[in-house]
């Protein structure tokens, strides 16, 4: 019996990741990462140019989960692309991801084209769905645009490339985005980032827990959990079979992701749990996986994955 899951021409120990936005920021992090028990890790979301990201106080833990308004800080696309090619040189047996987001649409194009133009042939998860920027929507709410968008990008990158999405709440939703999902061919789809600009107040002082936005922040943690496990459903019946799906949301022990292999994913990423425990968790959650497995008789995650039954 073990954990190893076979994805994009690779063999993974676990399908463990971090969530970007988590422990993913410095060389540092990624390596701390890089040697822990997860399967693969991805790089914090990346601009074009570095940038500080929001005021402080951004992250606050809630017992619940949490909030942040971060605001893309990161070190530039350039930082996370030469440390993810030397892994790739280094480590070619391992899947490697890059997140990136452009600023506006005009950059979104061009840090694609420069990923495109590089040496890099991992995965690139294009960011649809940060939450978090003063006055800029989350692209992926627009339709239209996210159509308008991919058309562009498919027009010239021919690398591995996986959109994350933010959370939807209607099944018509669901239905109009996988029907545009199904034109291109995407290698997966990240399903949930935050849910966003939630509210979490200090009743003490009543007042807001960070800074930026007037406290509004992306949610994440047990709260987001039906609706991320939702979401992945949701897509896992509605996309055609070549596009994966990573789950995201809510996840702290292995029944947690039990439940999101169950509901199709092929992978899940874990975000504020990663954030509380550090990366001493994926060995942890991955052995409660093992379990599980092994209390229900699997041998193997493909035995179960996509079989939640109906009533
Ligand atoms: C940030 C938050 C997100 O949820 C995201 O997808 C990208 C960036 C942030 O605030 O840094």
């Amino acid at each position: 019996m073990d954990t190893t899951i076979e994805i994009f021409g690779h063999k993974l120990a676990s399908g463990l990741m971090n969530a970007s936005g988590v422990h993913c920021m410095t060389l540092e992090e990624l390596d701390q990462l890089a040697d822990s028990q997860a399967g693969a890790f991805i790089t914090k979301t990346a601009t074009l140019a570095p940038r500080q990201g929001n005021e402080e106080p951004r992250y606050f833990d809630t017992p619940l989960g949490s909030i942040n308004s971060m605001g893309l800080p990161n070190l530039g696309i350039d930082y996370y692309l030469d440390y993810q090619i030397d892994r790739q040189r280094r480590f070619p047996e391992e899947l490697h991801f890059l997140s990136v987001a452009g600023m506006n649409y005009a950059e979104n194009l061009a840090i694609l084209k420069k990923v495109q133009a590089s040496e890099y042939t991992g995965m690139t998860e294009f960011n649809l769905s940060c939450p978090n920027l003063p006055g800029k929507p989350q692209i992926a709410y627009d339709f239209e645009l996210t159509e308008q968008l991919l058309t562009e990008v498919f027009g010239f990158f021919t690398k591995p490339l996986g959109v994350k999405l933010p959370p939807y709440f209607d099944l018509a939703h669901f239905d109009d985005m996988a029907t545009i999902l199904n034109k291109f061919p995407l290698a997966y789809v990240n399903s949930i980032n935050s849910i966003g600009n939630g509210l979490y107040i200090d009743v003490e002082q009543e007042e807001v827990v960070i800074r930026p936005k007037g406290g509004f922040g992306g949610i994440g943690g047990e709260y987001v959990k039906p609706t991320a496990l939702a979401n992945v459903r949701a897509f896992a019946q509605r996309l055609k079979p070549e596009i994966k799906i990573i789950g995201t949301g809510g996840i702290l022990t292995g029944k947690d992701v039990f439940e999101y292999f169950l509901c199709g994913a092929s992978l899940v990423q874990i975000g504020t749990q990663l954030h509380q425990e550090g990366p001493k968790a994926f060995e942890r959650i991955n052995q409660e996986l093992l379990a599980i497995m092994n209390a229900k008789g699997y041998q193997t995650i493909e035995e179960f994955r996509g079989k939640l039954k109906e009533k």
